[in-house]
């Protein structure tokens, strides 16, 4: 089971956002997907208390008792687990973090947002993590987003497609939904962040299979 935690210690940068369709978009490919809301604000788990299907799953844990509960959820099968951490610099923020294979770290494509990202950087490096940017709610038609790409990637991968601002996303958080499913630019931005997350994830197992077989 691998595991992929979403940090940005600012607030309202997209995490909860992000998490949601990320999850719907692997379920999308045929994996078995568990959720970890380490936020108290509970914006995921309130997204999939209004979803009927299954999949993805979710389970509810603290920062002491996270790492047991890892275990026991790679026991039962999950192919990944979507941990959702508060923009904060609580035990729940940094447990999340440790606990990750890869951190996805969304950002506004803002002057303020970039300026405070620092933090965030510091803190995944500090604990010797993987990550990766996506930037989010980014306003069509605007340099912006172009900028922060460069700006983001001197410091690591960013994902080849931008979020875009668009009210399907935060309906969709209020529905249990994916933007997606009724917005063709939304699929379009979704499933391209999400092939780059699971190349960045799962490639590696792959190339191992792959020299066992040859
Ligand atoms: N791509 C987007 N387009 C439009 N609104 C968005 C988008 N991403 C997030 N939002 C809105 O911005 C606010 C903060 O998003 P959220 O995902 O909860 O951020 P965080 O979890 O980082 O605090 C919410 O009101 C959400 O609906
Ligand atoms: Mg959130």
């Amino acid at each position: 089971m691998k595991i992929l935690t979403v940090a940005n210690r600012k607030g309202g940068a997209g995490k909860s956002t992000c998490a949601a369709h990320i999850a719907y978009e692997a379920v999308k490919s045929g994996l078995k997907v568990i959720l970890i809301d380490m936020d108290p604000q509970k914006t995921l788990e309130t997204w999939w208390q209004k979803r009927e299907e299954e999949n993805p799953f979710l389970v509810d844990t603290n920062a002491t008792e996270l790492f047991d509960m890892l275990e026991k959820l790679a026991e039962k099968n999950f192919d990944l687990c979507i941990i959702d951490t508060p923009g904060d610099a609580s035990i729940n923020a940094a447990s999340g973090i440790k606990a990750a294979d890869l951190i996805l770290i969304p950002s506004k494509p803002t002057p303020p947002d970039l300026a405070a990202i620092g933090r965030t950087i510091s803190l995944v490096e500090e604990n010797k993590k993987p990550f990766a940017f996506v930037i989010t709610q980014g306003i069509v038609r605007t340099k912006a987003a172009l900028q922060a790409a460069s700006v983001l990637s001197q410091f690591g991968g960013v994902a080849p497609s931008v979020i875009s601002n668009r009210t399907s996303y935060a309906n969709a958080m209020g529905q249990g939904a994916s933007a997606g499913s009724f917005d063709k630019v939304a699929e379009e931005e979704i499933s391209n962040v999400w092939r780059f997350l699971q190349a960045r994830l799962f490639d590696e197992q792959k190339n191992i299979k792959q020299k066992l077989i040859a």
